[in-house]
């Protein structure tokens, strides 16, 4: 089992697309293991994005992330990580295909709706730095339909 971090954006938050997201998400039968609707605090956006320091859009990033409320969840599952990115799509929605989150729902490369951890090292600082120590998973009756070799 892996987990993932996931962040509904706060384009997506006031475009009223957390539902949509999660039933995304839901609906592959990843698991929901952790959630926080919070507005987030500068220093967090910082270290969240420390990797992208350097880039020219940095400071628009940080101002968008900081802009309104997020919806910041990790979902766990077989191939969560790689799953998540699928169905999020490329980072700019021009390039993402068709039926990902991004290609149906946004256009533009900055306000693309979701963030999702992009490998297992990533995925633990991120869920380490949003949620600390989230513990132990739970059990679905249905996980044995879902994946049924885990
Ligand atoms: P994310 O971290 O949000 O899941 O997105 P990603 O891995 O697909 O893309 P990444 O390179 O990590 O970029 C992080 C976020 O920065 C914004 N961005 N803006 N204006 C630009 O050219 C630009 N490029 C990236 C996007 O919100 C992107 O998701
Ligand atoms: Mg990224």
């Amino acid at each position: 089992m892996e987990r993932s971090f996931v962040m509904v954006k706060p384009d997506g938050v006031q475009r009223g697309l957390v539902g949509e997201v999660i039933s995304r998400f839901e609906n592959r039968g990843l698991k929901l293991v952790g959630a926080k609707f919070m507005t987030v605090p500068r220093e967090l956006a910082e270290q969240h994005y420390e990797s992208l320091k350097d880039r020219p859009f940095f400071p628009g990033l940080i101002t968008f992330i900081t802009s309104g409320p997020v919806m910041a969840m990790v979902w766990e599952g077989p191939i969560a990580i790689a799953s998540i990115r699928k169905t999020m799509g490329a980072t700019n929605p021009a390039n993402a295909e068709p039926g990902t989150i991004r290609a149906d729902l946004a256009i533009d490369v900055a306000n693309n709706i979701v963030h999702g951890s992009d490998g297992p090292e990533t995925a633990a600082r991120e869920i380490g730095l949003w949620f600390g120590d989230l513990g132990a998973s739970y059990d679905r009756a249905n996980d044995q339909w879902i994946f049924p070799t885990k």
